[in-house]
């Protein structure tokens, strides 16, 4: 069953993507274990027809964008290549917020040079007022600095990651916000509301750590039913992402060129109502 798209910025991306942090080294710090591999699961997933990548250059740092540059320049022209600033890495891994109007600016050059490309297609500025999860405080300054890079033709469009809904009416009143990526799966569900008005508005939702991320997801109810299909937990959960919403847009994260092939395949899973109904239980 072909998987359906849903329109990010100008164009329309098949929902099940790819998110490229598990490129880098454990810690997503450093180069990968094994280089050759993670240039076969870029590959391999745009000639599955992955055409929405997701990536930062604060992951290695630099080396995640370096590696999708190396396996895939010169891009296909259907790959739509997200990428996010707001962070930069310490000595020791260390996630420091870098949101000033030089950091920003340095930022999105470094983007544009390690991933070799002219114009970046989507910005994510995300929030750091809490790195682990959401937290008031205004974004008007960083997201003023992106607006103005985007004039400049820099970006082409620009998403928010990691925000509160105050913050995305806050950032819809400085440019146009063309997705939103949060931390939403299975059991990490504090979006649920505003998933639904983004639905409703038609602005793609771009759930990370869909998998459980460092804690991949477990649960008995998963694992049944799971079983009662044939398919694995994980693909699973993937299904159950993309059945919740028809504005969700996946982008798993793995090393494996045999996770990456699961994950793919989930898209042709159906979930029925007693399923999800069974599902929505390790939530409750
Ligand atoms: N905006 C933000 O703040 C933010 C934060 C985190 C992540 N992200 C983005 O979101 C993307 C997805 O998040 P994520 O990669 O951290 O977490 P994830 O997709 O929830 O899970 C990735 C983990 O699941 C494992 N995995 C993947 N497929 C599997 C399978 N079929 N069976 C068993 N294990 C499997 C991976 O290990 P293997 O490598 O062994 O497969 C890895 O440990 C990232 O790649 C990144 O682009 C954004």
């Amino acid at each position: 069953m072909p998987i359906s798209t849903f329109k990010l910025g100008h164009r329309g991306v098949k929902r099940m993507g790819y998110g490229a942090m598990q490129l880098a080294g454990p810690g997503v710090f450093g180069p990968p274990k094994d280089h050759a591999a993670a240039l076969a699961v870029l590959r391999e997933a745009v000639a599955s027809g992955v055409d929405h990548i997701d990536t930062s250059d604060f992951y290695g740092p630099h080396v995640t964008n370096q590696i999708i540059r190396e396996a895939l320049h010169p891009y296909p022209a259907d790959l739509v290549i997200v990428t996010k600033v707001s962070a930069r890495r310490g000595p020791k891994a260390e996630w420091i917020p870098a949101l000033s109007r030089e950091e920003l600016t340095a930022a999105v050059h470094d983007n544009l040079r390690h991933l070799g490309l002219d114009v970046l297609d989507v910005v994510n500025l995300r929030g750091m007022f809490n790195p682990h999860h959401p937290a008031e405080g205004s974004i008007e300054a960083p997201l003023t600095v992106l607006a103005d890079l985007q004039r400049q033709g820099l970006i082409r469009h620009i998403g928010l990651s990691n925000v509160t809904p105050t913050q995305l009416a806050e950032g819809r009143g400085i440019c146009e916000i063309v997705c939103v990526q949060n931390h939403y799966n299975l059991v990490h569900r504090d979006d649920d509301a505003l998933i639904d008005r983004l639905t409703a508005e038609g602005i793609p939702y771009v759930p990370f750590f869909p998998l459980g991320g460092f804690s991949p997801l477990q649960s008995d109810q998963l694992s049944d039913v799971a079983a009662s299909l044939g398919a694995t937990p994980m693909q699973v959960a993937l299904a159950w992402l993309l059945q919740r919403a028809p504005n969700i847009l996946l982008i798993p994260g793995t090393s494996s060129v045999a996770h990456l092939r699961e994950n793919l395949a989930a898209a042709d899973l159906k979930l029925s109502d007693e399923m999800l109904a069974k599902l929505d239980e390790i939530a409750a």
